[in-house]
């Protein structure tokens, strides 16, 4: 074998390196790994800052109402129930669940926007704060977004 000191520190150099550059690559304006080296990535938002307006969370318990209520009930999206299954998961897997598996008796009932409305209702059931730009119909813009429920963080 020919596996020396000098290649194991060259190894471990690359590995620093790769690191180094890894969260840059994670911004889509990147030009140079040198010129974003210390750019904070714009490209990850979590649900706590504002995501939805008020007026489509409205438009959502609308929606809500109509398509969901005879089998759920509000409560039942908040607290632990609803930090089990969607906390620290990006925003696209509650919005693509909701446009693709719900309502459960007749799927592919919402369109794009009902389920960015519906999905909006649920943030706001949850106590996340709106904001001024609406929710995207759009699974790869929430993919930007972490769910973030704040509750279930651990204590440091
Ligand atoms: C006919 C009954 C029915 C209707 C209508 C319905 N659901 Fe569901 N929903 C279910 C069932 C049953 C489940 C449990 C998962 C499963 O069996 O697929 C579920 C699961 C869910 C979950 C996942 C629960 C979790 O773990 O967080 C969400 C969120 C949800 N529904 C939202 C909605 C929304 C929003 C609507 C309206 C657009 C809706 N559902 C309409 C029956 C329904």
């Amino acid at each position: 074998m020919r596996i020396t000191g000098w290649t194991i520190a060259l190894t471990a150099c690359i590995m620093g390196t790769l690191a180094g550059v890894a969260p840059a690559q994670q911004s889509p304006t990147a030009t140079t790994p040198a010129a974003n080296a210390t750019a904070r990535p714009d490209s990850l938002r979590s649900t706590q800052a504002g995501v939805y307006t008020e007026a489509q969370a409205k438009r959502g318990a609308q929606t809500y109402a109509g398509f969901c209520q005879s089998c759920h009930t509000p409560s039942e999206h908040t607290g632990s129930a609803f930090n089990q299954s969607w906390n620290a998961h990006p925003l696209s897997d509650l919005f693509v669940y909701l446009y693709e598996k719900m309502p459960k008796d007749n799927p592919g009932t919402l369109d794009l926007n009902d389920a960015a409305d519906v999905t909006a209702y649920l943030l706001k059931l949850n106590a996340m704060p709106a904001g001024t730009e609406e929710l995207a119909g759009d699974s790869l813009a929430l993919k930007k977004i972490l769910i973030d429920t704040r509750s279930t963080r651990p204590t440091p």
